[in-house]
């Protein structure tokens, strides 16, 4: 059976029973709330970086909001993801032991592996979590490079871990010689390839050469290679880190179904690397962490070349469009290997963000290391043609600042 989004609802309040339909369709927790816990955190001050971001995010999900803050895939999971959660939302009421095996066997098979080469994650986040808890420690830091994606460093932080923090260069490339010497005695290097939020990529040679040195600075330190945004990669020089992970017990690689698969909120990613360092991260996760539902869209969406095609190129067609009208209004965007773009806006981009959201178009947080820069996330080609006069009217009012 195949269902569409629509039909999907009302297949789910059927398997539910009389209501749910109602239920369903309608949000999940009234908007209502969300203006209170807004209204209340922006009255009491959010203690912490966390708390802002939460707040923002949470901001985003406002009724009429051009969402394209979070590098969230707009057009949500495949058809065929949809198909498999209707067909085994009645298994729901059995753990996911089953699933697992089955998602793993599939994994498997689409990377030529065998399934002791992966552990599954409540999204990458938790994998991310699992290697920060594993591999650092008091007297080994993480090395994280500022701007990345900052969950690894923002736990390394809360378990009073050291972390080091070397700049992306003047292009937003990682520094990867800054951080070989960051790495001396680090229990854990965070990669990520493509960096979020630079959208810059690092090819094979560059890999497989600071791999190389890494291990000679500093033997015992581990490096996590984040490839969230993998399949949106278009330059030549770039490869999966796979290979590596699996001839090298200091590297594991990530993958989500977040991004290209649709997934977000599903909430299911894996790791790949060798039996015994899979092991020292999986004694950090819940036991089945990924809930039935999850697993099942997440085993049928992986082997759907066709729809990872689709995602692809219309994210390419929208980014492309996108891209053009800050480039022809001369802002400049350094690369963009993946779902979002990283925009030199010449301004304070935390202002930027305020403004747009004024004119209900939710961008991405600002990052402090590269404060003139706006992170946007590709959103549909219709959300992209009303987000862009926005863009362009908030640059045409608001003040440049000196660079
Ligand atoms: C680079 C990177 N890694 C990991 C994640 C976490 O994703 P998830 O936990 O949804 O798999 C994100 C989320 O945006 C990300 O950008």
């Amino acid at each position: 059976m195949s269902v569409s989004r629509r039909s999907f609802v009302a297949t789910v309040g059927a398997t539910l029973g009389a209501g749910a339909t109602g239920i369903l369709s309608a949000p999940l927790v009234s908007w209502r709330g969300h203006e209170g816990l807004l209204a209340q955190q922006g009255a009491q001050q959010p203690t912490s970086g966390i708390d802002t971001r939460r707040a923002d995010r949470l901001m985003a999900t406002r009724p009429g909001m051009i969402r394209i803050d979070s590098n969230e895939n707009p057009n949500g999971p495949g058809k065929h993801a949809l198909d498999g959660i209707t067909q085994h939302l009645s298994e729901s009421n059995r753990y996911p032991i089953k699933g697992e095996d089955d998602l793993i066997q599939v994994l498997a098979k689409v990377h030529g592996l065998k399934p002791e080469n992966f552990i599954l994650g409540c999204g990458s986040g938790e994998l991310l979590r699992a290697a920060v808890f594993a591999f650092t420690s008091p007297t080994r830091a993480l090395v994280a490079p500022e701007p990345t994606f900052e969950a690894p460093a923002n736990f390394a932080k809360f378990l009073n871990r050291p972390v080091n923090a070397p700049k992306v260069d003047s292009k937003l490339s990682l520094d990867l010689v800054a951080m070989t010497d960051a790495a001396r005695g680090a229990g854990l290097v965070y990669f990520c390839n493509p960096n979020n939020p630079t959208a810059t990529v690092h090819g094979k040679t560059d890999v497989d050469t600071f791999v190389e040195h890494v291990m000679r600075a500093s033997p015992e330190t581990t490096i996590l290679i984040d490839e969230a945004y993998h399949e949106y990669v278009a330059s030549p020089d770039y490869r999966t880190a796979i290979p590596l992970a699996l001839a090298n017990p200091r590297v594991v690689v990530t993958r989500t179904f977040s991004k290209v698969f649709g997934m977000a909120g599903l909430r299911a990613g894996y790791a790949i690397g060798q039996p015994d360092t899979l092991k020292k991260m999986s004694a950090w996760l819940l036991g089945s962490n990924v809930n039935q539902l999850a697993l099942v869209a997440a085993a049928t969406t992986v082997v759907d070349a066709a729809h990872i095609a689709d995602e692809v190129r219309r994210n390419k067609e929208t980014r492309a469009f996108t891209r053009q009208f800050f480039e022809k209004a001369g802002y400049t965007v350094h690369s963009a290997e993946a779902n979002f773009l990283m925009v030199d806006v010449r301004r304070d981009a935390k202002a930027f963000k305020a403004e747009c959201i004024k004119h209900n178009v939710a961008i991405g947080r600002s990052f402090p290391a590269v404060p003139n820069y706006a992170r946007v996330s590709i959103g549909t080609m219709a959300e992209m043609t009303k987000a862009i006069p926005v863009f362009r009217s908030v640059l045409a009012t608001q003040v440049s600042s000196s660079h």
